[in-house]
């Protein structure tokens, strides 16, 4: 894979036009994605030793047999999930970066949740804590990753706090349930302090509300993105870096 020739738009007729109608905010949209995918490519050279290792580990999720079986079955569903290579790079770190301590807010069928108790299995390590307020949620996920899992069913803003002052320490959080701005800054401000050194706050639909990016100037971190895909082109994945 060669980051250099990531794709950041579609150029079709529908994008032409538009582009054609308002060319400045085109430009800057364009700017916006040119730069973002500059700091996907950063974030994969901080976070690897060598583009071969990070390939390796995309490699080793797209042959996985549980990964393909849950891609197929979410493609028939309208689940709203993480896309698919999305869910690949964060797998890919999960192995680099073998952190103890995972929680996730927004679970649906458990898509991104069988993703990351996946790297986790094949790590030997760590558990993951997911939070949806759907008691039912998490239907997809495979029985033998569950042994790494804890789900807790109830809404974020209850239930992440509580779980937060029992654990000693977060390596990586992923928000991806109400995107509201209060509700994305409550979590972040509620997490970030018990993330440890060099660990992980990300969260999808970073383009819903300026959360993410309001939250990254109060603690000073540059955002780094992750490339998304699978229905549209974009980089609206954000990661911070403690
Ligand atoms: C976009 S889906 C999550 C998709 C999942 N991350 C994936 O990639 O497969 C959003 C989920 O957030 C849950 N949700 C919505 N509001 C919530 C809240 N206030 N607290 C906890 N979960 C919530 C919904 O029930 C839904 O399952």
């Amino acid at each position: 894979m060669n980051l250099n020739k990531i794709k950041i738009g579609i150029l079709n007729r529908k994008n032409l036009i538009k582009a054609f109608r308002n060319p400045v905010s085109a430009l800057k949209a364009y700017k916006k994605l040119l730069e973002r995918k500059h700091r996907f490519i950063e974030l994969i050279d901080l976070v690897f030793d060598t583009r071969e290792e990070y390939e390796r580990y995309l490699e080793e999720v797209q042959n996985d047999k549980i990964a393909n079986e849950i891609i197929e079955k979410i493609s028939t569903l309208d689940a709203g999930n993480i896309p698919r290579n999305c869910m690949f790079t964060i797998y890919s770190i999960i192995r680099k970066t073998k952190p103890k301590i995972v929680i996730e807010t927004g679970v649906a069928y458990g898509y991104s949740t069988t993703f990351i108790l996946l790297a986790l299995e094949k790590n030997n390590k760590g558990r993951l804590y997911s939070i949806d307020i759907d008691e039912n949620a998490g239907r997809l996920v495979p029985n033998n990753l569950k042994h790494r899992w804890d789900f807790i069913a109830g809404t974020s803003e209850e239930k992440l706090p509580i779980l937060i002052n029992n654990l000693p320490h977060v390596d990586l959080f992923i928000h991806d349930s109400l995107h509201t701005y209060e509700n994305m800054m409550f979590k972040f401000k509620t997490v970030w302090n018990k993330i440890v050194k060099g660990g992980f706050l990300m969260s999808y639909d970073i383009d819903h509300n300026t959360a993410f990016f309001d939250f990254a100037e109060m603690v000073g971190r540059e955002p780094y993105y992750i490339e998304c895909w699978e229905r549209q082109y974009g980089f609206n994945f954000g990661v911070l870096i403690k």
